[in-house]
């Protein structure tokens, strides 16, 4: 084993670093939005089923093949199998096209944290929202801003820098969110928010809505684009690694609800749609603080928090790469993390760009932020999935009662591994293709 491999200072690290890896824009932009698109409470429930049932499978088999190999993705394929080489080379290439847009939004959080602090006065968010964004400067500034921000993390390594940023940024954000929940069910009418949340109407139920919850399940987990595997390749010693899935999935899924139950009341308080898309964050809620007193405060705190949910997944996200990059090339940190920069600015500024100068540039009738948001997570992630489930459970052998002492839940694990999860992947990816 390669002694000069960074490892976590304790479990808790580990365990911290992975739910900061899981809970970002995929909780606090992205699941409420896709909840209120697809009806509230109904597709929160098929959610949950989702993320107990079958995330819980590749979650495990993605930790747990990180700290059996100890290595970065592309070495940790190549160990089972030279052939599969190619196959853990998709999951740094995955990093680099989801940081490439996931990005551009954290470059947006920035503005909107600026514009908290120095002006807020403006009535009309969907306005400001869309000519912001169109704009070809300030958005790729602030991108290449926050970019800039994971990488100088990133390049500090694990200790002085992962696990730093995550000591640091995960208990701001879990104040802010308590303090914005608190605030939030305070506005009248506060209940209609809930009752949206949580009373479901099954007429909403489609299989569209399924194919939906599963993409998110997955996005917001981290699954599939080996963050987790190289997270897990850092584990020392961890006689609990079930125990470590437990507690991601639990507070990532806490996460993905406290954030609906701050976002969903103030919204029905305030007469609004929830089902306003992407803009939910960055048109309806600037809308509503914009109309109470001390909204720039609120304002700050809520994009402060967003920006510290980002910024810890970002480093998970780039963390992929900079790991191949360093352990196979044998440079430093600093070396990988400038390449890495430039190789990611090269691909977001377009993907910036693609709101504005660029709208019409398309590749496949999309525009090149929607095709990279639409091929990470329809595609690549699903089928970094279903290759680490087959190279785990039919090569590597990774076995459930390796880890569940539990006899009938370590068979259903095998199972799970082996059968369930490929044919559900297979099927999903076939629908996302058709
Ligand atoms: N899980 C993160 C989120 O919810 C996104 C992410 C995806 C992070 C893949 C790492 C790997 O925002």
């Amino acid at each position: 084993m390669d002694s000069s491999r960074p490892s976590w200072t304790s479990r808790y690290s580990f365990i911290l670093a992975s739910i900061g890896s899981a809970v970002g824009l995929g909780n606090i932009w992205r699941f409420p939005y896709i909840m209120g698109k697809y009806g509230g409470a109904v597709f929160l429930i098929v959610y949950l089923f989702l993320i107990l049932t079958i995330c819980f499978i590749p979650l495990l088999a993605e930790l747990a093949t990180g700290k059996i190999l100890k290595k970065e993705c592309i070495g940790a394929y190549e160990s089972v199998n030279p052939k599969f080489k190619p196959l853990g080379f998709l999951n740094p290439l995955t990093g680099v096209l989801i940081s490439s847009f996931y990005f551009v939004v954290g470059g947006w959080i920035i503005n909107y944290i600026y514009i908290s602090f120095v002006s807020y006065k403006t009535s009309d968010f969907s306005g400001y929202f869309s000519s912001f964004i169109q704009g070809s400067t300030l958005p790729v500034i602030f991108t290449l801003l926050f970019l800039f921000m994971c990488m100088f993390f990133i390049s500090r390594g694990i200790k002085k820098g992962i696990e730093f940023a995550n000591n640091v940024l995960m208990p701001l954000f879990a104040v802010l969110l308590i303090g914005l929940i608190i605030f939030s069910l305070n506005l009248p009418n506060a209940n209609l928010g809930i009752e949206y949340m949580f009373k479901p109407d099954f007429s909403k139920v489609s299989a569209e809505m399924f194919l939906a919850a599963l993409g998110q399940a997955l996005f917001t987990l981290s699954i599939g684009m080996g963050a987790l595997l190289t997270y897990g390749s850092y584990i020392k010693e961890d006689k609990s690694i079930v125990k470590s899935t437990y507690t991601i999935i639990f507070s990532d899924t806490m996460f993905a609800l406290m954030a609906g139950v701050m976002i969903f009341p103030a919204i029905f308080s305030f007469g609004l749609e929830p089902n306003s898309g992407a803009g939910l964050v960055f048109v309806t809620l600037p809308n509503i603080f914009a109309k109470i007193p001390f909204g720039n405060v609120v304002s700050a705190a809520f994009f402060i928090l967003l920006f510290c949910a980002a910024l810890t997944s970002g480093i998970s996200i780039l963390e992929v790469a900079i790991a191949s990059f360093t352990e196979r090339m044998k440079i430093s940190r600093i070396k990988a993390s400038v390449i890495l920069f430039i190789i990611i600015s090269a691909i977001a500024i377009p993907a910036s760009l693609s709101f504005g100068k660029l709208y019409g540039v398309t590749l496949f009738g999309k525009t090149i932020f929607d095709f990279l948001d639409f091929t990470t997570s329809s595609i690549l992630m699903p089928l970094n999935t279903l290759f680490l489930c087959i190279i785990a459970g039919w090569f590597l052998k990774i076995k459930g009662s390796q880890f569940i002492s539990n006899k009938f839940f370590a068979v259903l694990f095998d199972i799970g591994l082996k059968f369930i999860i490929p044919t559900v992947l297979i099927g999903v990816l076939w629908a996302g293709l058709k």
